[in-house]
């Protein structure tokens, strides 16, 4: 089992490998392993009792459907196409999938998403170490915490309209995860002499990269992950 934060600086498949393959797929998430992926993220929605992962509250963007997710029955759900005949994937089969072979970021999307995950990690005894919870929606960090300590947790911030850190330690989470436009240095350094690492969405241009790397980031979510750590080895 590879645990989440296992080497230096993470190069973590956004929703997959959305540059190669279909956002929040099997094949996407299995494209960005077999691409060298340190970890994946997914975003996870509760519909009608279960846990799907799909971004969008709306069903357009990245399937054969329309109107919002939570409208439709799972049984409709999953009979959509969701991109070269892929399926909306459960939490479930994608943790069968990864199979501890890297980290999986699960993004808490909505309300009420954070019970079941949990129940559903401890069920499967998957190790905390290879996981790491997140959502824009404290809250939803706070009821993770409460039920099932064990599973790391990560701030999640767009703006930055709160000190990330202070509000990252009241959470007892591990890290920050900051939009790309509010990764400062200065930041990143109060989140390092918390404790605490950074993690930035979303980037795809190597430069921007290795700039994060060298102010102490701890890694990135990126849509092309084999691209990205292609150009990373090459200035190693
Ligand atoms: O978790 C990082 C990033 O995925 C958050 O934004 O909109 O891509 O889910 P979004
Ligand atoms: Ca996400």
């Amino acid at each position: 089992m590879r645990s989440f934060f296992h080497r230096n600086f993470l190069c973590i498949g956004h929703r997959g490998s959305p540059s190669t393959a279909p956002e929040n797929t099997l094949r996407g998430f299995e494209q960005a392993i077999g691409d060298g992926a340190d970890a994946i993220e997914l975003d996870v929605q509760l519909v009608a009792g279960a846990l799907v992962v799909i971004h969008d509250e709306e069903l357009d963007r990245t399937t054969s459907g329309s109107g919002r997710v939570d409208a439709l029955s799972l049984d409709l759900l999953r009979g959509l196409d969701a991109g070269d005949g892929e399926r909306v994937p459960l939490l479930e089969e994608v943790l069968e999938l990864v199979a501890g072979r890297v980290g999986i970021n699960v993004e808490l999307k909505g309300p009420g998403t954070a019970g079941p995950t949990v129940e559903l990690l401890r069920a499967r005894a998957e190790a905390p170490e290879g996981i790491l919870l997140s959502a824009f929606e404290h809250r939803e960090l706070e009821i993770a915490r409460s039920a099932a300590p064990e599973y790391p947790r990560a701030a999640l911030f767009g703006r930055l309209d709160r000190d990330p850190v202070r509000a990252a330690t009241a959470l007892g989470a591990i890290a920050v995860n900051l939009h790309r436009r509010t990764a400062a240095p200065a930041v990143v350094q109060a989140a390092r002499d918390a404790g605490l690492a950074t993690l930035v969405y979303t980037v795809n241009d190597p430069t921007e990269a290795l700039k994060l790397r060298r102010v102490g980031v701890a890694g990135i979510f990126t849509d092309c992950p084999g691209a990205m750590l292609e150009a990373l080895a090459a200035e190693d």
